[in-house]
């Protein structure tokens, strides 16, 4: 009789544990939004980091595009870098929790990306080749902004 509760307790966990699991790693803190698309639920001090990292991306991508058109490789590097992996540092995992599996690995392409072309400015010192490549990586903008979005939970 104990042993049968036990088992039932376990698969319980097991099942609890998959559940958190799958909320965490997958589908994120998530809603329908007005305009059609997924709406990411945070608090204010959280969406306010994401736009800080955004803002980020932007500046980088305008940065890159003047620099190019000057030669000037050394900015393209440096800007490219302050927009790769290192942007994420210092991301808190409750704000990671909540991003879907989809936006998650879009980002993260997006970091990569940059630090991609920050390595190939810096080797082939070519700006035709930096501009192509922050074309390619533009598209992910294009089709994140296309599909999510982010409203304010309650705090
Ligand atoms: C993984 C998804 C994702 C990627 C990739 C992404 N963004 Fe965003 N971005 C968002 C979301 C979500 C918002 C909030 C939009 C909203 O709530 O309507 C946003 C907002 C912004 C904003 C507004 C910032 C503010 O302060 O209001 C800018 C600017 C921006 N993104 C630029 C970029 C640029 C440039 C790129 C590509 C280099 C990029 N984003 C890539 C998801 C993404």
């Amino acid at each position: 009789m104990r042993s049968k509760f036990c088992c039932i307790t376990t698969m319980l966990l097991l099942l609890l544990s998959l559940a958190m699991a799958y909320k965490f790693l997958w589908q994120g803190e998530v809603a329908p939004a007005s305009d059609g698309r997924t709406a990411i639920l945070m608090p204010a001090s959280e969406r306010d980091l994401v736009l800080k990292e955004m803002r980020g991306f932007l500046q980088a991508v305008q940065t890159i595009l003047s620099a190019t058109q000057e030669e000037a490789m050394q900015r393209v590097v440096e800007s490219a870098r302050q927009a790769g992996m290192v942007a994420r540092e210092g991301m808190p995992g409750s704000l990671v929790g909540r991003l879907p599996a989809g936006f998650k690995k879009l980002g993260f392409d997006t970091h990569r990306r940059f630090d991609n072309l920050a390595l190939d400015a810096e080797q082939l010192g070519d700006p035709q080749h930096s501009l192509q490549q922050l074309a390619e990586l533009m598209a992910n903008c294009v089709t994140c902004h296309a599909a999510y979005r982010i409203d304010l939970l309650d705090e």
